[in-house]
């Protein structure tokens, strides 16, 4: 990778640049992949290309593009500039009404219309034109091939634009990572676009996922909805005569899973106490705390898990003013009817749980309706006695991982949905189906079972359970959290490209 230029591509912006007062305030993106890419592209420089989302973009620089991050510039932003409507159609439309549902899994919530399909066939065309920009000027100077790297699921036809454009010298490498889920042939099959999805995606030469499940997925759908590919699924190779060239196209599909930058949580000393979110959050310290923090979307489980929390207050009276549960679940995509709605449904029921069970001094839920920044999360990770991701599909979630770097030689325990990918590369989590109430309500009441138990060293002796049960957990994540390392991801793309070029060699 450090001998090529490397052009990442993804549609949120990794630093956000907004008017103020006295001039132009920059802000760090607060999403799971943004803060995964950052360091990969600060330690190999490069250009990010991305949606200038900011009121301040225009103004930095005219072509759009400017030094990040600000303090330490390692490598260049280029922003693409969409017209409102193409935002409105192309990202809360069909990326996060049709795609996103349809990758989770959750039919019932797609929305379409007639202008969001065309608006993303625009928004693929634009950042097309971005990356063949960006790469142009390069080439003639006679630089290596470029490699683009896509990320995610706004750019499922960009490959295939790509390949299409005389600018990218022929041997660039054009890759992509889907970092949802690759639901089942029948899922894709609903979509009226499944065939141009696959198409378009089968224009890259590497596509990485999460997991073995994803991939297997997408192979399948492949053999089953795209007439004309070949498909090797044991070698994870389709074959595929694209539009975009006049030559049978192959793509090399394969599986691993992000992580996150482990040295850079470890490193982090919180400027905030732990102690100190007790103060802010207005919470007793003697209370157990259990901790949630994810982006206020369906796909999260949110309301499932406050069900399982007011089961337990229910069956379990013991912990009746004895634990809160702090929310941290800010907004997202609120433009979107289902998203809105989704909230109002949530803050109703916080609210019927606080007042069915709520005192004069103790309030169950907390909900804190804003996304909270690094320092603080990390001395909310290092507070809580145990974390809780009830997502009913995720494609792998970045916050247990987070957790468990935050906690590690510490305390803490996760609870898991085995519907999230990251169950399925995390060992020692207690898992939940967050669909089962009862079963969820007993997972968290073990959590803090055992995280009480950890505490209380005169009570270890009587202990019937295993006495470390919890800090084994604890352990073993670690020691997972550490194999997945964010840096490991990179080198295993490093890999494939590499294998790629060795492969076009002994064909050649
Ligand atoms: C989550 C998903 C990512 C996705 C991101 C988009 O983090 O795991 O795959 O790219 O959401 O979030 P946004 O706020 O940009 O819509």
């Amino acid at each position: 990778l450090r001998e090529r230029d490397l052009v990442v591509v993804s549609n949120r912006e990794p630093y956000v640049h907004s008017r103020t007062g006295d001039g132009i305030a920059v802000e760090r993106s607060a999403g799971g992949l943004t803060t995964a890419l950052d360091p990969v592209l600060r330690r190999l420089g490069g250009t990010w290309v991305a949606w200038g989302s900011g009121d301040a973009d225009a103004a930095v620089a005219d072509d759009g593009t400017v030094r990040v991050p600000p303090a330490e510039p390692a490598y260049d932003l280029e922003r693409v500039f969409l017209a409102e409507s193409t935002v409105e159609d192309y990202y809360y439309g069909y990326s996060n009404s049709t795609l996103w549902p349809l990758c989770h899994g959750d039919l019932g919530r797609i929305r379409s219309e007639p202008s969001h399909w065309p608006a993303y066939e625009r928004a693929n065309e634009r950042f097309a034109d971005a990356v063949v920009g960006s790469v142009e000027g390069d080439v003639d100077e006679g630089g290596a091939a470029p490699i683009v790297w896509i990320q995610d699921y706004h750019f499922a036809l960009l490959p295939d634009r790509l390949r299409s454009r005389s600018g990218l010298p022929d041997a660039a490498t054009i890759a992509q990572f889907w970092h949802v889920p690759w639901p089942s042939p029948d899922a894709v099959r609903v979509s009226p676009h499944a065939r141009e999805l696959l198409e378009g995606l089968l224009g890259n030469d590497l596509l990485g996922f999460h997991l073995p499940a994803y991939r297997r997925n997408f192979l399948e759908t492949v053999d089953r909805l795209l007439p004309g590919a070949s498909v090797d699924r044991e070698a994870g190779i389709v074959r595929f005569e694209g539009s975009g060239s006049s030559e049978t196209e192959r793509t090399r599909v394969y599986a691993r899973p992000i992580g996150i930058d482990v040295s850079s949580v470890r490193r982090a000393e919180p400027i905030e106490e732990p102690s100190s979110v007790f103060e802010a959050y207005d919470l007793d310290p003697a209370r157990s705390l259990l901790l949630g923090v994810e982006r206020l979307d369906y796909a999260k489980g949110i309301r499932e898990r406050l069900r399982a929390f007011e089961h337990l207050l229910e069956t379990e009276p013991r912990w009746r003013e004895s634990v809160t549960h702090l929310m941290v679940a800010g907004p997202t995509r609120e433009r979107i009817p289902e998203y809105r709605r989704y909230q109002r449904r949530v803050r109703e029921q916080v609210a019927a749980i606080n007042d069915r069970f709520g005192t004069d001094d103790w309030t169950p839920v907390r909900h804190v309706d804003a996304a909270v920044d690094w320092e603080r999360l990390l001395a909310l990770y290092r507070a809580a006695d145990a974390l809780v991701v009830s997502s009913r599909r995720d494609g792998l979630n970045l916050v247990a991982m987070e957790y468990v770097a935050a906690n590690a030689g510490g305390t803490g325990t996760l609870v898991l949905s085995e519907l999230a990918g990251a169950s399925e590369i995390l060992e020692g989590a207690i898992e939940i189906n967050p669909y089962d109430v009862a079963g969820t309500a007993a997972a968290i009441d073990r959590a803090l079972s055992l995280e009480i138990d950890e505490g209380d060293e005169a009570d270890e002796a009587d202990e019937a359970d295993d006495p470390d049960e919890a800090q084994e957990r604890l352990e073993s994540l670690w020691e997972s959290v550490r194999r997945h390392d964010v840096g490991e991801w990179v080198r295993s793309f490093d890999r494939e490209v590499t294998a790629l070029a060795t492969d076009a060699g002994a064909r050649g």
